[in-house]
Formats: structure tokens, C-alpha cells, sequence
């Protein structure tokens, strides 16, 4: 052998040594890998993340305020890369030492206020312009959307989430996820699955049928997979049926990947090593990725293969992911950006998709648009703090907050100035306060996690008395705010509080008595109760929690530059016990964060260790509009300044898909956009199923008075089927589906009927009790 040779074997034997990942390299870096090397990668880099003082969802070095990272492996050219919180923008630190420059990210609708849009394309915008800051802001992947069902009003993270119904977040979650990912940047479908509990949602048992998991808990998740190719999926802390989320064979294998055919990577919630759940069974289960990340996990993985408790197949089939996930990146690709995306634009973004996904619940005598209203006088501290998103890992760091002094100024209206300043004053006094008495084990109260609600201050009827000469209409701002970590309660949270109830009633009496409107502004994540006062007011917004933009989004609607076509994405009842679901959901604001601390009991107390789901499917509207169950405000409901008249439905079948078409006409005298909702009822089958089920909705266009469009909407065949538990199959049976047309769940317009011969799909047997 020559020299020269020799010198080529030795460089080519060192480069399958150490190969450089490339996109088409993956069996050979596989192969190079050493059992530590995949073990690391499984792993994230956040390395000594539960010795630090860091709280969840804000650590990583790279990017300060991002939640985690992957393993660098140098000497495979494998970079770190960088996932940051979501849903509602970037979560990351808006300021860094040493620098005067700034990295705000825009602060864009939370989740349920995107779904009130009931406008895909307008949230593949909203998801672009995020994509877009993830990647200026060197990250890989937002973890969002949250995907999870609103199971009852009082889960703490709704918020974060879109709908009671999963068909509503499948769709608005196709969109977002299309829209992100257009920018080349990942997502993470969060939190897979049955999440729906903020108390001890680290060991809670979510018990229910499995017809209920696929057909009301899982059904978005699939939608979103099957349509939009998620990069990443977060397994979520919780037990389903007795087995954790993160170590769940058929919830991560058997259903995601073989049913639905994921091709990302699973990552864990935030949790670390779990002394209830062993890393191995995570691993073989499909969980690919630990989040934030320990070494003694990648030890973990190490010695079960070793001692032969772990398949190293199971292990080279999750790292071929990781590595699939990695040569996609940014970081990988060298293309992250600059960090200076364009937060003007953005800001156009947030502010128009907030004003469209706010609700209108009550207009009385035609009070909204305001006319001739000069001055306003501003109550409630709300209008003053504006909420823009929620807390916990999902809040934004945001530029700035438009409040609604400044929303209002900006279209023209003032606000009267004692009032502002008193306001003004006490928001100043209630922020000290509450950072001097913070109980700093609430990590999710740490004002670094989102904005809080601080309570109402008593307004003497003598000083609205004072007021009322100087305003021609008084605004009054109910705001909430919930997050991770905690649940809601009745008294208060979802209720209101014996000051804002004090605060209703009086404006309303001494504004009404002088004829001048009160409008209240509901400045919430989720549902409240309104069956108590909703009478006094001549009109209800609801702003939800909208962005940075907040205050200029609620002056658009208010003075009539935008006409709302918000709707409702989840029931408003009467009263909560209404829900089937509160008889079974923790009311009792548990203040203990657990990390799974084992119980000698055992795992025995309802609500906490484990949830009954009695209510099985009949979530939402399913429950109320099946049982003619009276409500505050349906499903799908939302008033608009002008009026629409339906034409008679179409329904036609080309194979296997179903179209649905509905001519929609303006009538009324200005300019709207509506939304057209298609519920099915199915024939009479062997088993229950709800009066109708939403199964299509679309949106039109900006409407003219005169002009109408026809909309089609479109559905499988597949999407009409119910889950049979006895023969693991989906099941819509042969006979007569209605196909209503309407503009809520109650108010149906037209429907037309379609013959349909029995169509089956077989599934396999996850989550059935092989015992
Ligand atoms: C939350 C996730 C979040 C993660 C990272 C967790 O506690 O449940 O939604 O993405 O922290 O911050």
C-alpha cells in the first residue's frame, strides 16, 4: 500500500469514526454513536437545571428566558437546540445583562381567543408571525399549541387552550401549527393528553372511557398530526387510566406514531427524573426526548441496556428521531435569525386577530357601536392593568401593554381624569404590594411569569355620583387571571367578587338613572359567570385576554372600526355546577406543587390523585344542548353589529368527502364578517351519541350590506364516526345525517340531509384493558 493511500484509509476510516451529521448521513452517525453518546442525546442539555434557582419554563443559557435545550455532541457535529415557551408568543427574557438592546416578542391572543376567531387563515398569520420570532429570536421550537380540551371552566390553563370541542381545535391548531412551521421552526403539540387539571397534574389519574379519550381528548391532537406534521409532541404529566402520559406504550407508539403516523419527536413535560415512572419504560414507550433534562437520566439509560432492561433498538429508533428532528433546525442549518424581527408588523397582527376573536355577548339598544361618546369613565382595574395573556410558562414578555386609557385615547375617547388617577395610583401601590407579599414557592406568581390581576378597590357610590357628569358613558373592566400550577374556584374566580359585584350594580343604577350606557369589558382567559348581573349592563364584550394590543383591539370594536365576529369556543352556562364535569374537578385551589412526592396512602384522593370523567363525552355542548339545558351564552354564540340572513344548505358527497354549502347575505347596514357552523345529527345507533356535534364551520369575508358569499365546508366521511369501544373500531352507522347550518349550536338556519351506507375503521386495541 502506498503512503498516499494508507493516509486516505486512515482519514476515511476517522471520518466513519467521527461523521458529521448531515441530513444524509443519519445510519452512519447511528452507527458511530457511542451507547453514552445516545444516551445524552435523549436527554436535554439543561444539565444542572433542579440544582438552580431558574423557575419552569426559564432556563437555557443560549437564549436567556427559553425553556431548554438539546445535547451539543461536538464531535458528530451535533448541535444544541433551543426550545422556548409558547403558546401565545416567544417566552423569553425581554432584557439581558450587559446589553441595552432589547428582545420583546410580540404578545399575541392567547389560545381560546384565537379559537373565538373561528378564522383558520387569519391564525396561520398569527402562527407565521411567531414562527417568525422564534426563529429571529435564535429558537428551534415554541412548545404550543396547547391542545388540550376544556373540560370544565375552572381548569387554570384554558386559557392556553382553544375549545370544549375538539373539531374547533383541531382545526385552529392545523392552522397554527401550518403557520409556525411555513417559517421553519417547529412546534410541540402540548400536553398529550388529558391534561385537564392544574391540581397535582404531575400524578393525577385522568380515569375515563376510552370512547372519551379518542372521540373528545385526542381527536384535535390527531387532526393536527395527520394534517400539519408537528415537528415535536409534549407528553404531559398526568396518568390516563393508571399509566403516565410520558411512559404510555399506546398513547406514544401504538396511537401516535403507528395510527396517526407522527414523524417528530415526543419530548417530556418539565419534569426531570420521575421516581414514579423509570426512564427505560419512557424510552420504550416512545417518549424520545427528556425535558428539561438530568444526567442521571442519560445514566439511567445507560445502565437498562446494559443490564438488559432496555432494548437497544428502542433506544436507536428514538435517537434516529432526536437526529431527524436536529438536521431540520435552525441551529443545525445555521439560519437562525438576527434578533430584530419586525414587532411593528407584528403588532398589526396581534391587533387585528384579537379584535376579531373578541365575543360581543349583549348590544341592548343598539349601544355599540358608541355614537357621540367624547369622554368615558373607566372602572375597574382592569382597564387600567389590562391582562394581555395569562401566567406561567405561557406568558409573553411583551414591549409594552396597550391598557384601555390608551386604546381609547388612540381612537379619540378620553377617560375621565380623577378616576384614572386614583386607578392609576393604586395600580402603583398594588404591584409593590404584592411583590413585597409574595410566597416565592409560587413560581408561577413570580412577576417575571406574567402579569397579575390585583384586586378591585371599593368605589364610593359618591364618587361614581361625581363622575357621571363628566362622562358619557362609563366602561367597566372585569379582569381574571389563572395559570399554570392552579386551578380556578367558583367563589370569586369564577364568580365575581362582592366588589365588582357592588361595582356593577352601582354604575349601572347612577349612570342608567342620568340615561347614560355602561358597557362591561371581560378581560379573561376563560369563562365567568354573568346569569347575575348580565341584565344591568347595556352591553358585554368579551376582550378575553388579547395580546399586547389589547386596548386598541376593545377601541376597534367598541367605536365601530371593526364589527365583531368573534364566537364563543366554549359553552357559558348559567351557573358551573351546570357541567356535568364540576361534580369531578378539584374546587379546592390546592396550593401544593408535588413532584409526585409517593403518598403511603397511596393515590386516593379524588380530584387530586385521580379524576373520574363521569361525564364521559358529554363535554360542553354535547351535555347542554342534548339535555335542553338552559345557558348564559351557547356554544358558537357572538353578536354582530349587523345581520345575516342563511340561505337553504347543500350537502353533496364526492367519495369520502362530504361538502357542505351556505350562501350567507349581509342584510343589516354595515360591513361584518360571520361564521357559519355545520352540526350534525346521526342516525339512531346502538350507543348515545350528542344531538349534534360540530363538524365543519367556515368564516366569510368582510362583508358589504348586500353582498353575500358561498361558503363550502368540507368534511370525511370519518369525521361523522363515534368511537366503538367493543370492537375498537370508529363506526358511523347507515342512515339519515342532518347537516345543520347555524350561527351557534343553538340557533340552526337550514339543514339538508345525506344517505350514508355504514362505514367502519378498525383500530388497534390501545388503551383497552387487556387484563
Ligand atoms: C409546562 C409546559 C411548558 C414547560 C416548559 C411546563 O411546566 O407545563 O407547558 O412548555 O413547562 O416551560
Amino acid at each position: 500500500m502506498t503512503a498516499l493511500a494508507a493516509g486516505f484509509l486512515s482519514i476515511s476510516m476517522m471520518a466513519q469514526k467521527n461523521p458529521k451529521l448531515n441530513a444524509g448521513n443519519i445510519d452512519e452517525v447511528l452507527a458511530a454513536m457511542t451507547l453514552e453518546e445516545k444516551a445524552q442525546l435523549l436527554v436535554g442539555g439543561a444539565n444542572n437545571f433542579f440544582s438552580q434557582t431558574a423557575v419552569m419554563g426559564n432556563f437555557a443559557q443560549t437564549v436567556p428566558g427559553a425553556a431548554g435545550t438539546t445535547a451539543t455532541i461536538e464531535r458528530l457535529g451535533i448541535p444544541e437546540t433551543i426550545v422556548t415557551d409558547g403558546p401565545a408568543g416567544v417566552h423569553i427574557d425581554g432584557t439581558r445583562p450587559g446589553t441595552s438592546k432589547t428582545f420583546y416578542a410580540t404578545g399575541f391572543p392567547i389560545g381560546t381567543c384565537l379559537a373565538s376567531t373561528w378564522n383558520t387563515e387569519l391564525v396561520k398569520d398569527v402562527g407565521r408571525a411567531i414562527g417568525n420570532e422564534t426563529k429571529a429570536y435564535k429558537c428551534d421550537v415554541i412548545l404550543g399549541p396547547g391542545m388540550n380540551i376544556h373540560r370544565n371552566p375552572l381548569c387554570g390553563r384554558n386559557f392556553e387552550y382553544y375549545s370544549e370541542d375538539p373539531i374547533l381545535t383541531g382545526r385552529i391548531g392545523t392552522a397554527y401549527v401550518q403557520g409556525v412551521q411555513s417559517e421553519g421552526v417547529g412546534v410541540s403539540l402540548k400536553h398529550f393528553a388529558v391534561n385537564s387539571q392544574e391540581t397535582q397534574r404531575v400524578v393525577v389519574d385522568e380515569r375515563l372511557s376510552v370512547r372519551a379519550l379518542r372521540e373528545i381528548y385526542l381527536r384535535g391532537f390527531e387532526m393536527v398530526v395527520r394534517e400539519a406534521n408537528p415537528w415535536t409532541v409534549m407528553s404531559s404529566y398526568n396518568r390516563i387510566n393508571g399509566v403516565f402520559a410520558q411512559g404510555n406504550y399506546d398513547l406514544l407508539t401504538k396511537t401516535l406514531r403507528e395510527e396517526w403516523g407522527f414523524r417528530g419527536i415526543v419530548m417530556t413535560d418539565w419534569i426531570g427524573r420521575r421516581t414514579a415512572l423509570p426512564v427505560k419504560q419512557c424510552v420504550w414507550a416512545g417518549n424520545d426526548l427528556f425535558m428539561p433534562g438530568q444526567p442521571e437520566q442519560s445514566k439511567d439509560i445507560v445502565d437498562a441496556v446494559n443490564n438488559g432492561t432496555l432494548n437497544i433498538k428502542d433506544v436507536d429508533r428514538n435517537v434516529r428521531y432526536m437526529l431527524e428532528y436536529i438536521v431540520k433546525t435552525p441551529s443545525f442549518n445555521k439560519t437562525t435569525g438576527n434578533e430584530s424581527p419586525d414587532l411593528k408588523i407584528h403588532a398589526q397582527i396581534t391587533r387585528q386577530s384579537a379584535t376579531e376573536g373578541m365575543v360581543l355577548l349583549k348590544n341592548q339598544n343598539a349601544t355599540l357601536p358608541m355614537k357621540n361618546i367624547k369622554t368615558v369613565a373607566l372602572f375597574g382595574t382592569g382597564s387600567y392593568h389590562f391582562l394581555s395573556g395569562g401566567v406561567g410558562s405561557g406568558c409573553v414578555h411583551t414591549p409594552y401593554i396597550v391598557d384601555m386609557v390608551e386604546g381609547l385615547k388612540n381612537a379619540g375617547i378620553s377617560s375621565t381624569p380623577l378616576l384614572t388617577d386614583i386607578y392609576r395610583k393604586y395600580i402603583d401601590y398594588a404591584k409593590l404590594k404584592f411583590e413585597a407579599d409574595r410566597n416565592p414557592m409560587r413560581w408561577f406568581e413570580n412577576s417575571n411569569m406574567g402579569d397579575q390581576k390585583y384586586p378591585e378597590i371599593a368605589i364610593s357610590q359618591r364618587s361614581i355620583i361625581s363622575e357621571v357628569s363628566k362622562a358619557d358613558a362609563a366602561i367597566i373592566t372585569i379582569s381574571r387571571q389563572a395559570g399554570e400550577g392552579v386551578d380556578r374556584i367558583i367563589d370569586e374566580e369564577f364568580g365575581l367578587t362582592t366588589d365588582e359585584k357592588n361595582l356593577v350594580s352601582d354604575v349601572c343604577a347612577i349612570y342608567h338613572q342620568v340615561g347614560k350606557p355602561v358597557i362591561v369589558i371581560i378581560n379573561s382567559g376563560s369563562v365567568l359567570e354573568t346569569a347575575s348581573w348580565r341584565h344591568l349592563p347595556d352591553a358585554i364584550l368579551v376582550a378575553w385576554q388579547p395580546g399586547e394590543e389589547g386596548g386598541n383591539s376593545v377601541a376597534d370594536i367598541l367605536t365601530g372600526k371593526v364589527n365583531p365576529s368573534g364566537r364563543l369556543p366554549m359553552t357559558w352556562p348559567l351557573s358551573v355546577y351546570d357541567h356535568p364535569s364540576t361534580a369531578n374537578f378539584p374546587q379546592d385551589k390546592v396550593e401544593i406543587y408535588d413532584y409526585e412526592t409517593l403518598k403511603s396512602s397511596g393515590y386516593d384522593i379524588p380530584n387530586r390523585d385521580y379524576t373520574m370523567h363521569s361525564e364521559d363525552i358529554w363535554v360542553g355542548y354535547r351535555h347542554f344542548d342534548t339535555n335542553n339545558k338552559p345557558v348564559a351564552y351557547p356554544f358558537g354564540f357572538g353578536l354582530s353589529y349587523t345581520t345575516f340572513e342563511y340561505g337553504k344548505p347543500a350537502v353533496k358527497r364526492s367519495g369520502n368527502q362530504i361538502t357542505v354549502s351556505i350562501t350567507i347575505r349581509n342584510t343589516g347596514k354595515m360591513a361584518g364578517k360571520e361564521v357559519a357552523q355545520v352540526y350534525v345529527s346521526a342516525p339512531k345507533a346502538a350507543y348515545e351519541k350528542p344531538a349534534k356535534e360540530l363538524k365543519a364551520f367556515g368564516k366569510t369575508r368582510l362583508l358589504a350590506p348586500g353582498q353575500s358569499e358561498t361558503l363550502k365546508m368540507t368534511l370525511n366521511v370519518r369525521d361523522l364516526a363515534s368511537f366503538s369501544e367493543k370492537d375498537n373500531q370508529w363506526v358511523a352507522d347507515a342512515g339519515s345525517y342532518t347537516f345543520m347550518v347555524g350561527s351557534n349550536v343553538e340557533n340552526i338556519n337550514g339543514s339538508a340531509t345525506l344517505n350514508l351506507e355504514k362505514y367502519t375503521e378498525k383500530v388497534s386495541d390501545a388503551f383497552v384493558s387487556k387484563k
